[in-house]
């Protein structure tokens, strides 16, 4: 496995509050990786760090090799693009503009907007439904409209490795699908390198190559979805008791919650309901 994408010791914190602690993680090249884990373990934090949006307390993001804490911002932003989790807007911007500033790191004082941009930015808007909204201010959409347009802007700026958290927040289900069949088709038909942050594991499962599982800012399990989506795996990260049965539509392992029967369960029953009926 190759990795352009690595984590080494990463120590990240909050002014004295260390909430990731010295990981070390490796994304592979031209996979889907999701990392799934409890609120507040530290997903955002970690996958923000990979973007540099946050700077490690201790240890190091490498880009092919490089710190990522060295390198000039547009050298980052031609090669990683990062959706974080609640992304802010200008204020009154049009739907056109907002996708348009994702072609800034291609931008340069010598080089006018090109028809290489124009496409981009049409292709992306095409691509995440939100054509039709071009003309529209940002502020005046629906939570699951904002979330497409801002997704747009992602893809637009085509950079080959795109780190998205929680991308289907906000959005219906079946768009909830399309978005993840489109990062699918990306990484499928154009080789890009994904990081995904899911909080529905099923759908985790569902769409990664490489599921990474956190818990209290540490890396609990990681690997191929049918390999460590166990039983166990959704008790020790979740504290859930679950069933894990094969999905039927793909056979990757969904996650059922709850108990299954168990005869020593009985006495937890209402007692009326094991009396025998009388005549
Ligand atoms: N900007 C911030 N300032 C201070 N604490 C933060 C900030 N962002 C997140 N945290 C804290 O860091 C921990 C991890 O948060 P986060 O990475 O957002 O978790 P997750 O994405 O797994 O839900 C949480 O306890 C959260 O409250
Ligand atoms: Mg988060």
């Amino acid at each position: 496995m190759t990795s352009r994408l690595t984590a080494r010791e990463l120590t990240l914190a909050y002014e004295d509050r260390t909430v990731v602690h010295e990981l070390d993680l490796a994304i592979p090249d031209g996979k889907v990786t999701v990392i799934v884990g409890p609120n507040a373990c530290g997903k955002s934090t970690t996958l923000r760090a990979l973007g540099r949006l946050l700077k490690p307390a201790g240890g190091a993001v490498l880009l092919d090799g490089e710190e990522l804490a060295k390198l000039p911002t547009k050298r980052i932003a031609r090669s990683i693009g990062l959706l974080p989790q609640t992304p802010v807007a200008p204020e009154a911007i049009t739907v056109a503009d907002l996708v348009s500033r994702g072609r800034q790191p291609h931008q340069a004082w010598w080089k006018q907007w090109s028809e290489e941009d124009e496409r981009a930015v049409s292709d992306a808007m095409e691509r995440t439904d939100v054509a039709a909204l071009a003309d529209r201010s940002v502020d005046a959409l629906s939570g699951g409209q904002r979330q497409r347009v801002w997704i747009a802007m992602a893809l637009a700026q085509e950079t080959d490795l795109l780190l998205l958290d929680e991308p289907t927040t906000y959005l219906d289900i079946s768009h909830q699908v399309e978005v993840l069949d489109l990062v699918r088709r990306l990484n499928r038909l154009r080789g890009r390198t994904v990081v995904l942050v899911l909080h529905d594991l099923n759908q985790a499962a569902r769409y990664a190559n490489h599921l990474v599982a956190m818990k209290a800012g540490r890396v609990v399990a990681e690997g191929p979805p049918g390999e460590i989506v166990t039983e166990e795996l959704v008790r020790d990260v979740f504290g859930l008791t679950s069933v894990v049965v094969p999905d039927p539509v793909t056979g990757s392992p969904l996650v059922v919650p709850g108990a299954p029967w168990r005869a020593d369960a009985d006495e937890e029953r209402d007692e009326s309901l094991s009396k025998p009926l009388r005549g």
